[in-house]
This record gives structure tokens, sequence and C-alpha cells, in this order.
């Protein structure tokens, strides 16, 4: 669990400063051995960071011309589109997974033992469904509908109140990916559009980043969100449902985070899902687009496809280091 120190600003702080010094460092030794100076190898464009054992790519040509149109646009032009789930928040810790933002409900206090067995029962059944390499997103599609609804349908038998939302997320053992502070931070400070686009429970990720103080004016959510009453209990999830395979432009389209997304034409997409790449799916004029898809579980069966759809796949790997990596390379200035 991700403790909140009082002096947790303070850290971030001093980690983004740190981070912005090597950043500067590895600018300037760059332009001190100007005009020898060549990129190490042709495969990292200067990112180290894509030299580590849990980066494939298929094509690193294609990364590395991708990397370095979005360095030579610059900033400016550049938005971040990531997944919650698995992508900004961890898989595992010491073997063992850690809860999604479903999760984080599902294991409180305010479920009952009975709905806790069987919100558990329905992650088993479909879960394996929504990761099988053997069947195809239209036939997984009717199937999330019904996990999701049966799952929401439970939740709202438990009465969950609004205020105790924070205790529970306080008390739940969620974990965001090591390097996180740094990814958030980094792109704040870049005035940098971050579209956090979840299939899991708005309110408890919101309070997630809220707690890890990340939750910074240049971050955006969509996701599923709960409907409270007026005495702040839960009466409904709104519309439209979310599920990890309509994460596209048919629940976006008219939204204002909609026509936010409309005007960067570059981006930089994050998931762990191969629905999570229909992201971006409908934004006008894209000029260049980067995907960095986190491979997390039955990696063996998987790993083909997530080759083929994105252009970077991190196999097994728990951090956000070659994706500071990248933005560190595309937004340094010299
Ligand atoms: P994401 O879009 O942020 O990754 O969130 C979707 C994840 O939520 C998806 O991988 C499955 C997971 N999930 C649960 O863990 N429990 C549930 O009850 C439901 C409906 C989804
Ligand atoms: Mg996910």
């Amino acid at each position: 669990m991700f403790e909140i120190e009082s002096n947790a600003s303070e850290s971030v702080r001093l980690h983004t400063k740190i981070y912005g010094v090597s950043c500067l460092l590895a600018g300037a030794s760059k332009l001190l051995l100007h005009p020898f100076y060549r990129c190490g190898s042709y495969r990292t464009v200067c990112v180290p960071e894509l030299e580590k054992a849990s980066v494939h790519m298929k094509d690193p040509e294609h990364v590395k011309r991708v990397i370095s149109a979005l360095r030579e646009a610059g900033a400016d032009k550049l938005q971040v589109i990531s997944d919650f789930d698995m992508t900004l928040s961890r898989f595992g810790f010491n073997g063992r997974r850690c809860p999604t933002s479903h999760n984080i409900l599902d294991n409180s206090r305010v479920i009952s033992e009975e709905g806790r067995k069987k919100l558990k029962d329905l992650l088993h059944y479909y879960y394996p469904i929504e990761i099988d390499p053997n069947r195809t997103m239209e036939e997984k599609c009717p199937l999330m509908v019904e996990w999701w609804t049966k799952a929401h349908d439970l939740l709202l038998q438990h009465k969950i109140l609004k205020s105790d939302i924070a205790k529970i997320v306080k008390e739940s053992e969620v974990m965001l990916r090591d390097g996180v502070d740094v990814f958030f931070d980094q792109l704040y400070q870049s005035n940098i559009p971050l579209f956090i686009f979840s299939a899991g429970v708005g309110d408890i990720l919101e309070e997630v980043l809220r707690q890890a103080q990340v939750f910074h004016p240049n971050v955006t959510v969509v996701s599923n969100y709960m409907d409270f009453d007026d005495k702040g209990v839960l009466r409904q999830f709104k519309e439209p449902l979310i599920h990890t395979f309509n994460k596209n432009n048919t629940v976006l389209e008219g939204t204002e985070p909609f026509r936010q997304l409309s005007r960067r034409p570059n981006i930089l997409l994050l998931g762990d899902s191969l629905g999570d790449l229909s992201m971006a799916d409908g934004v006008a004029d894209v000029e260049n687009i980067l995907t960095v898809g986190f491979l997390n579980d039955r990696v063996d069966e998987r790993r083909g496809r997530y080759r083929d759809a994105y252009d970077i796949v991190l196999e097994k790997d728990e951090t956000l280091d070659v994706v500071n990596g990248i933005l560190c390379h595309v937004l340094r200035e010299i």
C-alpha cells in the first residue's frame, strides 16, 4: 500500500528535482560530446530505458522514428492517453495480485461476506475470458457487459456511502507503479494533458490519485462514476457503461473530454489490454502515436499478439521507467 506521508509532496518535489537534473545532465553530456555524439545504439533512440530486459519491440526503427517525431514537434503538441487499472496501478507485488479499482470496493469492509464471495466468483469466471487470446473482441464484448452489469448490481445492494470512499481507498492494498510520481509531475510541469480512460470505478481511482497527491489539474478522467442520492448513498452507476472493449469514441462522442482530445495531434498511449488500443480512436488528425502496452499476465500465450499490436511491449514490468525515459527524452529542451 502506498503510504501517505505528511511530507509526501516534499518528497515528490525532491524526486522531480532530481529527475529534472538527471534529464538536464543527460542533455548536457550529449551537448558536450557534440558533434561526435551518436545514440549508443540505433535501438535506444537515446532512451536508455529501452534497453531493459522487459522491453520488446516488433519494429524498433518505427519506435525510433515516432519518438524522434514527438521530440521534434515538442511538448505543446503532445498528450498522454492512459488506462488506469494494471497500467498506472500495479498488477502484482511480492507474488500477490494488487487490486483494481473495482477490487478496492469489493474487498472493503462495506461489502458483506456473501457479496464479496459473489464478486470474487464473477472475477474468476469473467477475467479469464477478458484476457483469453483465443476469443475475439466481438465474442468478449457482450460477456464484459454481463460482468460489469452483475458486479455493479451487487455493489448497489450494499448502499455504499460517498463519505466512506476515502477510508475505503486508504485501507486498501492498492499500489501504483514505481515511478508514478515522476510520471505525473513531469506531465504537469510540462503542461501536457493526461487523459485517463478507465473501465474501472472513477470515484475510486480519482481518490487513489488524490491520496497519492498526483491528481494535478492537467489530469482528466473518463470512467464509470457512481451516482449518489441526496443522502450520499449509492443509487446507480452513471451511463454510459465503460468496459474493457468499448473504450473508444462510442462512449466519448460529443463530450468535452473528447473535444479536448482533438486539440493535440501527438499521442503517447498506455494500456494493458488490447482493448486499450482503441482509446485514441476518433481523435481527429493524429500525426504521431506511440503505443506502450504492459503485458502482465499469461505472458507466453499473449506475447505475439501484444508485439503485433503495441509499438512497445513491457513484459512483467511493474515500473513506469520506460515511459518516464521516453518522456524525459521527448521533453528535454537541449
Ligand atoms: P481499466 O480500464 O482501468 O483497466 O479497468 C478495467 C479492469 O477492471 C478490467 O481489467 C477488469 C477489472 N474489473 C474487476 O477487477 N472487477 C470487476 O468487477 C469488473 C467489472 C472489472
Ligand atoms: Mg487496465
